[in-house]
């Protein structure tokens, strides 16, 4: 930055002024606005959704949109979407998808669809006055908030169940109402949201309105209203499973596959530091598929984070056992999707990624979700206990190396020609292309 001081009024500069100021105050490089011209939509009514997803804005950021076809989910095949800048993680979900096709394909089943909201506050009054008053409260809050439930209540869901819980080991006089949900389609967020912050402000009236009570006890504080990223009661269970000869060609190495498997699944269910890695191959695929289809994929990894720890202790989201000669490989986790409203209903391609899902409702997306952690999750440890996981992700990473080293496209037809057998180090590339030059 060459003037270090912050900039005033930077969001109402025009797309123009904004490039000017970062090219007065940075180095851009030569022309910055051809770059941030070339990434942008010629369709002006694409580019301009786009442009009214976020302030600030001064061009698109591509990922690959990309398919894996082939998976087989209770019965039925599917193809999948996924963006993601990853270039090992699709071609994994394929080779997982085409793998399991054979074997019977994935089971998914939802659990439970339910969603979290708190409203957190101080009051105080004895705990005990406002637990005997708590049933009349939560009917008036839930009156009170008809006015946004009621299209929800419509289509079966809306507010299912609301908590007091007072917390003074958190901090003095706090309490919280702990909100269940059913949002049906939608992720919610904004449902929750407002029907919290409207429960804030009945409860604040509530108790000024509360004549008998002493001043202090008409006086509660509302401290926040939000959704919980928990969602330990929105649960999807997807597993694969088969006999365990099916694995390998001979008996022994299936045998020996398998072990490797389910060893390597306990170590992630009792090591933190492999735990962490174990569950980012899960969510490669996760987060693949929540931006392809315009979810949240922050809310999607922080609630299955959460809920990996959901024991006291970090640990693996998925199991791995052997039992009469069957391997079987699952995985539970805790998920909050949405099919209608947002990203997913107003971005060009989050739409065609639904239409490719064949437009599910929110329980088949869950279930698409926890395919795509298993799947991805599989073709990680299946490789790392076998051939080791550099071997296809150097493949796939020579391709990003030859971009990064400017190769033209006869050198990168060469390059891998000549690595076909070979290591692949950042480095060799280097010299090869440097050798190549020379010839
Ligand atoms: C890389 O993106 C993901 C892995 O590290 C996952 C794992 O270790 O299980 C390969």
């Amino acid at each position: 930055m060459k003037e270090n001081k912050a900039i005033v009024g930077f969001s109402k500069f025009t797309k123009e002024q904004k490039i000017k100021w970062l090219q007065e105050q940075l180095d851009l490089g030569e022309s910055p606005n051809s770059i941030f011209e070339q990434f942008e939509s010629s369709d002006k009514e694409s580019q301009q959704i786009i442009v009214d997803l976020s302030e600030n804005h001064l061009s698109n950021f591509h990922f690959p949109f990309a398919v894996a076809p082939n998976f087989l989910i209770n019965g039925k095949f599917h193809v999948l979407p996924f963006v993601t800048e990853e270039s090992s993680v699709v071609a994994a979900l394929a080779k997982a998808a085409g793998f399991w096709a054979k074997r019977g394909g994935f089971h998914a089943e939802v659990i439970s669809t339910i969603k979290k909201g708190q409203l957190h506050f101080t009051w105080k009054g004895k705990p005990e006055k406002l637990k005997e008053e708590f049933n009349s409260i939560a009917k008036l809050l839930r009156t009170e908030a008809m006015a946004i439930s009621h299209k929800m209540e419509k289509r079966g869901g809306g507010i299912q169940n609301i908590e007091l819980k007072y917390l003074p080991e958190i901090l003095p006089n706090y309490y919280q109402l702990d909100v269940d949900f059913d949002t049906k389609d939608a992720m919610g967020a904004n449902f929750i949201n407002s029907i919290l912050e409207q429960f804030g402000k009945s409860l604040i009236s509530y108790f000024n309105k509360q004549t008998s009570w002493s001043v202090e006890e008409r006086d509660g504080e509302i401290i926040m209203a939000i959704l919980s990223n928990y969602v330990p009661e929105s649960v999807v269970k997807v597993w694969v499973e088969c006999p365990v000869s099916d694995l390998s060609v001979s008996d022994r190495e299936a045998n020996n596959i398998a072990n490797k498997f389910v060893q390597a699944v306990h170590i992630a269910k009792n090591d933190v530091s492999r735990a962490v890695t174990h569950n980012k191959g899960i969510f490669n695929g996760i987060d693949a598929l929540a931006l392809a289809t315009g979810n949240d994929f922050r809310a999607i990894e922080a609630g299955g984070h959460a809920f990996a720890a959901r024991n006291g202790k970090y640990a693996g989201l998925s199991n791995a056992e052997i039992n009469n000669g069957i391997f079987k490989f699952e995985l539970e986790i805790a998920l909050a999707v949405g099919v209608v409203g947002g990203v997913t209903a107003l971005h060009p391609m989050a739409k065609m990624a639904m239409k490719i899902l064949e437009n599910p409702c929110a329980e088949e997306l869950m279930q698409y979700f926890a395919v795509a952690g298993l799947a991805s999750n599989w073709s990680a440890v299946n490789a790392l206990t076998t051939t080791g996981i550099q071997k296809g992700h150097m493949k796939m990473h020579l391709t990003n190396i030859l971009n990064v080293l400017n190769a033209t496209s006869e050198q990168k037809q060469a390059a891998k020609t000549y690595f076909v057998d070979k290591e692949v180090s950042f480095s060799d590339v280097e010299q090869f292309l440097k050798d190549d030059r020379r010839n």
